[in-house]
């Protein structure tokens, strides 16, 4: 009996079926018409040929081929990666870094219509981002290719180097805008640039070409900006920079990440600055944390809050601020930046849900706040150190305080400000 029912289902699968395939819903959304201007605006600036993401979504077929994936990790709100609500405040490129509901849509109703391709006579052209700055005048480029070896056994497949880059310039100049040169995509996975004195003690001696292993130095002070993929270029409002005397290097901490084991990638990459050798304001990035916390191990949402006045951060008068840099480590769950007016006014200035240690944003405001000299800066970061946190490095979960390296936390909101004018 058994044997013959098994049989007959063979049979009957095997018989050539006469049903139609259904035909594919002629209004559906299409590639050409409809998901390539969407992944143009907000996907291919990481997934290229060669990016840090993962398939080239410039090539039909791969898109395609990825319909079902594509579909799950937006509605996850995996991709693109979360950024800081543009509702809280909004900031300069948010239209290409968040997502809109509606294209969410569009996704799963091509997905649902059979991920037609469409005609490409219909194609429609997304809004590119520029990645680059467009205008600078000064490189900053590391000697000579450098291979990471990725040899710290606290770090398995992730490298911290810093690179001391010498400035030549005779005079003082200002940074009016930054952005970075990428040179091995696969594996740059975030850059931290700042200013140093060029006989900081604190430098190891090393070969200025091959940079020195830096997953604990302390890189903060003097900071300029930070990078991490599909990051836009950061530009200062006008009349504003940040100061680079002739006694000053670039030192760029370079995170590098063992994308694809086994093939060596050589990276020479740097940094391009617009400059100006007078501004009207000096443009300063605040570093404003907090040291003094632990992170009880297994906690899955563990907030700290502090406040700030303006005076406490040194600051004698009412500060004009412009952005900000939030920053924690694998732990990062969420944060929350916001001041309180004299008089309980609250303005929000920066908020997220999700924090992505791999996608950490500069984000620079289309308007600049004014935050008093009686006013209070707020900030509170959110940690994950349970087992459901996968970016963890530490493993069962420890007690975690405040450190550099990334078994530490750090609980930061480097900010652009400079002293008020109107
Ligand atoms: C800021 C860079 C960036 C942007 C923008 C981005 N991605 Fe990604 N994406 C990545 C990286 C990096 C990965 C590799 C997986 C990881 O580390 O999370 C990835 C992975 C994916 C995956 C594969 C997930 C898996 O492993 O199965 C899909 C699908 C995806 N992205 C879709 C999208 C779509 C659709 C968009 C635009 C709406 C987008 N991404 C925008 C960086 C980005």
């Amino acid at each position: 009996m058994r044997v013959l029912a098994l049989a007959a289902v063979v049979l009957l699968s095997a018989c050539p079926t006469t049903e139609e395939p259904e035909p594919l819903d002629p209004n559906a959304p299409k590639y050409y018409s409809d998901i390539q201007p969407i992944l143009q605006t907000h996907c291919v600036r990481c997934h290229y040929a060669d990016g840090l993401g993962l398939g080239d979504f410039t090539d039909p077929d791969v898109v395609v081929g990825l319909a079902g994936a594509i579909v799950g990790e937006v509605e996850a709100g995996r991709m693109p990666p979360p950024a800081s609500d543009p509702e809280c405040r909004d900031y300069a490129g948010s239209a290409q870094l968040v997502l809109p509901e509606a294209d969410k849509a569009v996704f799963r109703e091509w997905r649902d219509g059979g991920a037609q391709l469409g005609d490409p006579a219909d194609a429609v052209e997304g809004n590119f981002v520029e990645t680059e700055l467009a205008d600078a005048d000064t490189d900053f480029l590391m000697l000579e290719p450098y291979t990471p070896v990725y040899d710290d056994p606290a770090l398995p497949g992730n490298e911290y180097r810093c690179f001391v880059l010498e400035n030549t310039a005779p005079q003082t100049f200002f940074i009016t805008g930054l952005s970075p040169i990428i040179d091995a995509q696969e594996i740059a996975h975030h850059i931290v640039v700042s200013r140093i004195d060029a006989n900081d003690g604190d430098i190891p001696a090393h070969d200025p070409a091959e940079g020195f292993e830096c997953a604990d130095f302390n890189i903060l002070s003097g900071l300029l900006g930070a990078w991490a993929p599909g990051m836009l270029p950061i530009e200062m409002p006008e009349g504003y920079g940040m100061r680079v005397s002739p006694d000053q290097n670039i030192i760029m901490q370079m995170h590098y990440f063992d994308s694809n084991p086994g093939t060596d990638y050589a990276d020479q990459s740097g940094y391009a600055f617009r400059t100006e050798p007078e501004v009207d304001k000096e443009m300063l990035m605040i570093p404003i944390g907090s040291f003094d916390w632990t992170i009880p191990a297994g906690d899955d949402s563990f907030s700290h809050h502090e406040s700030y006045s303006p005076t406490g951060l040194g600051f004698p008068v009412d500060v004009d601020i412009f952005g900000v840099f939030p920053h924690m480590h694998v732990l990062g769950k969420a944060w929350d930046y916001w001041v309180e007016h004299e008089g309980g006014k609250e303005t929000c200035l920066s908020q997220s849900d999700v924090y992505d240690f791999n996608n950490q944003m500069t984000y620079m405001w289309n308007d600049k706040v004014r935050v008093g000299a009686d006013d209070q800066l707020h900030f509170e970061c959110t940690w994950n150190n349970s087992t459901s946190n996968p970016d963890r490095v530490v493993d069962p979960p420890q007690d975690t305080s405040w450190g550099e390296g990334t078994d530490s936390e750090m609980c930061f909101f480097f900010t652009y400000g400079a002293a008020a004018s109107d």
